[in-house]
């Protein structure tokens, strides 16, 4: 057993929450980073005064453990091949797409399997350390599957929670995966996995017991060992009450109306916010609004589309021929239907502080949420949590985590339809205000009475009642 440290609750994600940011005078300071990830688990890091073990996003870049926005931060160091195998190869380029139902061809490749288990086995090393004895240690993600097994090898006292932010396949795409034994025995090392949709959570439940020597008995999985692995959902939400002060702050209201000017003043602004990845269907959400657009169903001084789309693993391959495709299609829309002055689609390709991201869901008509495949997506809550007016349409796909429980009160929508897309933002577009509103507090109903802080008290219950 390696030594103790001193942190009762440890993190372990493959992001430390914070960027650095170079001053003026030469000297670094550390921000919060944007992110769903990150969004989700810095309240739980303040509230329980814990650790959060993980990479600072550059190469060969390993600061000593310090303190920042209230917390622990231990760096665990990644080279520039590294991150080349294990977090562009592996984790983006084999498991993100293979877990996204295959929108884009996983890679298998062997030389990016060893890199992963190495990196794993550090992000193990770094959180043995700094646990104290019996403490709770709390994995997150894709990237780290194999750290419960191997912080378990290292240290048996821990109690070991591990959150899949993403979805988890079927078995017919996860026994592609020629490792798909190893990161099923890899996950077993926790007490608890959670997951965001039940469904995941029973794929998970049968994967093990083909692949991994498991038994499911009552509501655990039994292993050969005797020891019981519990799988179950806890779907994770937002910090409402941010979202909804800075939406009640007279300057973020201001900043709405004059986005809605600078727009152009039309009758309806659409609006997309996501990371550019090809698992968010802004593809297929361009071309409905182009089709839309070609049939005069509406014009450019009715309609536009503001799509923010940040910037997002640009190394990777698929990352880049995903952008180029998107800007294509807005350049074509633009260039067909806009005029001097007034594109039909704002595209913007950048990343925005909290308060103007709240500004521009405030300007939004319509919120158009059409992942092909999303964990859970953190934006739709984000918009309802905004929405204190009533106003607004959430436009969202059934093939978002987030379909299970705002289902009620959006208008979901299959982004493969693109008709069926058309006609949902046509109707979400021209919704009467009382049925907006009615909606609205559907669904508003639900995000606030289900906030992360609700999500974090729920799984570690869950993981310290075991
Ligand atoms: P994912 O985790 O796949 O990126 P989510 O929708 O679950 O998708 O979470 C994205 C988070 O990042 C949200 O909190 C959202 O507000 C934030 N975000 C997305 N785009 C931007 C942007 N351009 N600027 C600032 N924050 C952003
Ligand atoms: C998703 C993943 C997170 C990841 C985030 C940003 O939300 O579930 O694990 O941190 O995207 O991606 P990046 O590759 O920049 O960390």
């Amino acid at each position: 057993m390696s030594t103790t440290g001193t942190s009762s609750f440890v993190v372990v994600a493959n992001r430390l929450p914070v960027d650095r940011v170079s001053t003026a005078d030469g000297t670094t300071t550390w921000r919060r980073s944007p992110g769903g990830l990150v969004t989700a688990l810095a309240p739980v890091m303040r509230a329980y005064d814990g650790a959060w073990v993980g990479w600072t996003g550059s190469p060969d870049d390993a600061p000593e453990p310090f303190s920042t926005d209230d917390m622990d931060l231990v760096p665990v160091p990644l080279s520039a091949e590294e991150i080349a195998l294990y977090y562009e190869g592996f984790s983006n380029a084999t498991l993100w797409p293979l877990y996204h139902d295959v929108i884009v061809q996983p890679e298998y490749h062997r030389e990016w399997w060893d890199a992963y288990r190495a990196v794993n086995q550090r992000f193990a090393r770094a959180a043995a350390e700094v646990a104290a004895e019996n403490a709770v240690v709390f994995i997150q993600d894709y990237q780290l599957q194999l750290v419960p097994r191997l912080l378990r090898e290292l240290r048996p006292d821990l109690k070991i929670g591990f959150f899949l932010h993403i979805p988890f396949p079927p078995t017919e795409l996860f026994a592609q995966l020629p490792w798909r034994r190893q990161i099923l025995e890899g996950l077993l090392g926790a007490d608890l996995v959670g997951f965001q949709r039940a469904g995941a959570a029973s794929n998970f439940e049968s994967l093990a017991e083909t692949f991994a020597s498991a038994r499911l008995v009552d509501e655990s999985l039994v292993l050969d060992d005797g020891r019981e692995v519990l799988a179950r959902s806890f779907p994770i939400s937002i910090q409402v009450e941010e979202v909804a002060r800075l939406a009640a702050d007279p300057e973020v209201q201001q900043r709405a109306a004059t986005i809605r000017e600078e727009v152009g003043s039309p009758r309806y602004i659409l609006l997309g916010v996501d990371r550019l990845d090809y698992t968010k269907g802004i593809g297929h959400r361009l071309k409905a609004f182009g089709e839309l657009l070609a049939e005069d169903a509406i014009t450019p001084e009715e309609a536009v589309l503001v799509q923010v789309a940040t910037p997002s693993r640009e190394r990777v391959e698929a990352y880049q021929t995903l952008r180029d495709d998107v800007e294509l299609a807005v350049g074509r829309i633009n260039g067909d239907y806009g005029r001097i002055g007034h594109p039909a689609v704002h595209y913007l390709h950048s990343s925005y502080d909290r308060s103007e991201l709240v500004s521009l869901l405030l300007a939004a008509d319509v919120m158009v949420v059409t992942p092909l495949r999303d964990g859970m997506n953190l934006v739709a809550k984000e918009y309802v949590s905004a929405r204190a007016d009533l106003r607004g349409a959430l436009v969202l796909s059934e093939f978002a985590g987030a379909a299970d429980e705002l289902g009620e009160g959006a208008f979901l929508v299959n982004p493969h339809d693109i008709d069926g897309m058309k006609r949902t933002m046509l109707t979400a577009m021209r919704l009467e205000p009382a049925e907006a509103e009615q909606r609205m507090k559907l669904l508003r109903d639900r995000v606030t009475s289900h906030d992360i802080s609700r999500w974090a008290t729920e799984i570690l219950t869950a993981l310290r009642a075991i």
